[in-house]
């Protein structure tokens, strides 16, 4: 079986924004719209339908669309997103149940298997509701992991269990290419800068085939979410993703991209940050400060002799102390080797300088400066 996820996953899903009110039209037009737009360029490639796309019981024992929202059936619509060069994403869940009460694969897991992989599924996401008391969590995902490998078809497995009993110990083992970590993800500040807050180091077992997934992006929706809320700032959702790109979650979009505006589709596109979360050796982030849980400094190493340094400001107002400052004495450099830091700004490409001993920056409420730096070793005498 191929390396599904080399790298964490890119692409689009439908729940954030539209919930239960998905049909294969929407589908069809968020594909096109990927293509149109420059998301497919960018990295983006599954179009994943969430929850409430099937019968709400099973026929002869299968899952089946809803023929009223999905007229010409999953394969069609698979089809239609390969023909675009794109893959095919879809739901289930562990459970007897999905989260919105539509049938579950427990139990089911051999012959939803066979189904996604007769339907030319590419990814599938394994939610965790209605859970059996009595059952084991940790083989739940199993079962289904190696029945997507006896399949037929490579299907990437995105294991969606909301954090419980700590899956950064267990989920590689079972065969997830991605776990999610925390709950669910809400548009507004407080939600994902707790959740940054609790994996910010909760991320060193990252690499190549399984990937700690902070859930899905609310940048650019604005308040168009499936659940009524406010939205966040500009800069808050560019903070977001900056968060989500630097700890190497997989980027999963949540936005309506037919009508998001151009500021956050340039977000959403911008290819520094992008490629710092696709960087080829996928090493890992670590957390360099956090200064009373406001303000962050990551740093996080990337190919060639670069090292990418990120300074997060999580304060919702201040009007002091917005300089952010580290030491090369944090990352072992000490005063006196005359090494240098050449800095350049991630989000922009512009040049900021040559830096000797340590770094600053101003960094207002909300914002976030994501730099790349590359060391500059002494000339000999
Ligand atoms: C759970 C998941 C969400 C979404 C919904 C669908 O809450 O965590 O991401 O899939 O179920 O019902």
């Amino acid at each position: 079986m191929a390396v599904l996820a080399q790298k964490p996953p890119m692409g689009w899903n439908s729940w954030n924004t539209f919930g239960a009110h998905i049909n294969e039209q929407l589908i069809m037009e968020m594909a096109d719209t990927m293509v149109a737009e420059g998301y497919k360029e960018a990295g983006y490639e599954y179009v994943i339908i969430d929850d409430c796309w099937s019968l709400k019981e099973r026929v002869d024992g299968k899952l089946v669309a809803d023929p009223e929202l999905f007229p010409h059936g999953m394969k069609a619509l698979a089809d239609y997103i390969h023909g675009k060069g794109l893959k095919f994403g879809m739901y289930s869940c562990a459970g007897t149940k999905t989260c919105a009460g539509y049938p579950g694969s427990y139990g089911h897991e051999a012959e939803d298997a066979k189904q996604f992989a007769q339907w030319d599924v590419d990814y599938l996401k394994y939610d965790f509701c209605y859970f059996p008391v009595c059952a084991d969590a940790k083989n739940a995902y199993l079962t289904m992991a190696m029945a997507l490998r006896s399949s037929g078809k490579d299907i990437l497995f995105a294991a969606c269990n909301w954090g419980k009993y700590d899956p950064s110990g267990w989920m590689r083992s079972r065969g997830a290419h991605t776990y999610r970590s925390t709950g669910d993800i809400f548009d507004i500040p407080k939600s994902y800068k707790d959740i940054f807050k609790s994996q910010v180091e909760n991320i060193e077992g990252n690499a190549p085939d399984c990937y700690n997934d902070m859930d899905m992006l609310i940048t650019g929706m604005h308040g168009s979410g499936n659940v009524g809320l406010n939205g966040c700032t500009d800069q808050q959702y560019l903070q977001h993703f900056a968060m989500w790109s630097f700890l190497g979650s997989p980027l999963i979009m949540g936005a309506d991209l037919r009508k998001i505006d151009k500021t956050n589709k340039d977000i959403l596109l911008n290819k520094g940050l992008i490629a710092i979360n696709q960087d080829e050796e996928y090493r890992p982030a670590f957390l360099v400060d956090n200064m009373g849980d406001k303000r962050y400094i990551l740093a996080k190493l990337l190919s060639g002799n670069r090292i990418a340094l990120a300074f997060f400001n999580l304060e919702y107002e201040s009007d002091y102390l917005n300089t952010m400052e580290i030491s090369f004495c944090d990352l072992g450099i000490h005063s006196g080797t005359g090494i240098k830091m050449k800095f350049t700004n991630a989000v922009t490409g512009e040049s900021i300088g040559v830096y000797q001993d340590a770094f600053s920056t101003q960094v207002l409420p909300d914002e976030c400066k994501i730099t790349i730096a590359e060391m500059i070793l002494p000339e000999k005498e």
